[in-house]
């Protein structure tokens, strides 16, 4: 049975549409069978693509961002999701807010499961920032992504 995996960033235009690509293609290529989506905090950018500068870094290292759509968290997710990975602690706070006490154990920070987890924890918002940011996005997702694939096979929970 294929895990369910949610992504989530405030706008669901940056950070967790770059997860959502990368995922899909590293899970594709792995060989598990994972259920891959992406979803944001806030609603402000419902139906939106992704932002056109997480695009073109993402694109130039060969991921593809087709069908992906901004949506905000709905009250369903938390039980329909097996983990719930967040971008940074105010989404992961803002989730822990929102979701049911027996459900919380789905929710967690993405970056633990990247090699320098917790001394970086976050993927830091590059929405106000420079093309750099957006380049720091990529390469923190790729490695967190590698993680996350790794534990997977580990726990055998695809
Ligand atoms: P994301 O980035 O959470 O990675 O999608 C942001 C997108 C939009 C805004 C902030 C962050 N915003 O303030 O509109």
């Amino acid at each position: 049975m294929a895990i369910k995996l949610l992504l989530v960033c405030l706008g669901n235009i940056c950070r967790s549409p770059t997860a959502h690509a990368v995922m899909r293609q590293k899970a594709g290529h792995s060989g598990l069978q994972i259920e891959i989506e992406s979803a944001g905090t806030s609603a402000s950018h419902r139906g939106a693509p992704p932002d056109s500068r997480s695009v073109r870094e993402g694109v130039a290292a060969g991921y593809d961002f087709g069908s992906i759509v901004s949506r905000p968290v709905s009250d369903s997710d938390f039980a329909y999701y097996d983990l719930i990975l967040a971008m940074d602690k105010d989404n992961l706070a803002e989730l822990k807010r929102r979701c049911p006490a027996e459900l919380q154990h789905k929710l967690q920070l993405f970056m633990q499961y990247h090699p320098s987890y917790p001394t970086y924890s976050e993927v830091p918002d590059p929405y106000y920032g420079g093309s750099k940011g957006f380049a720091v996005v990529l390469q923190l997702i790729e490695q967190g992504c590698d993680g996350l694939l790794e534990q997977l096979k580990l726990t055998e929970k695809v």
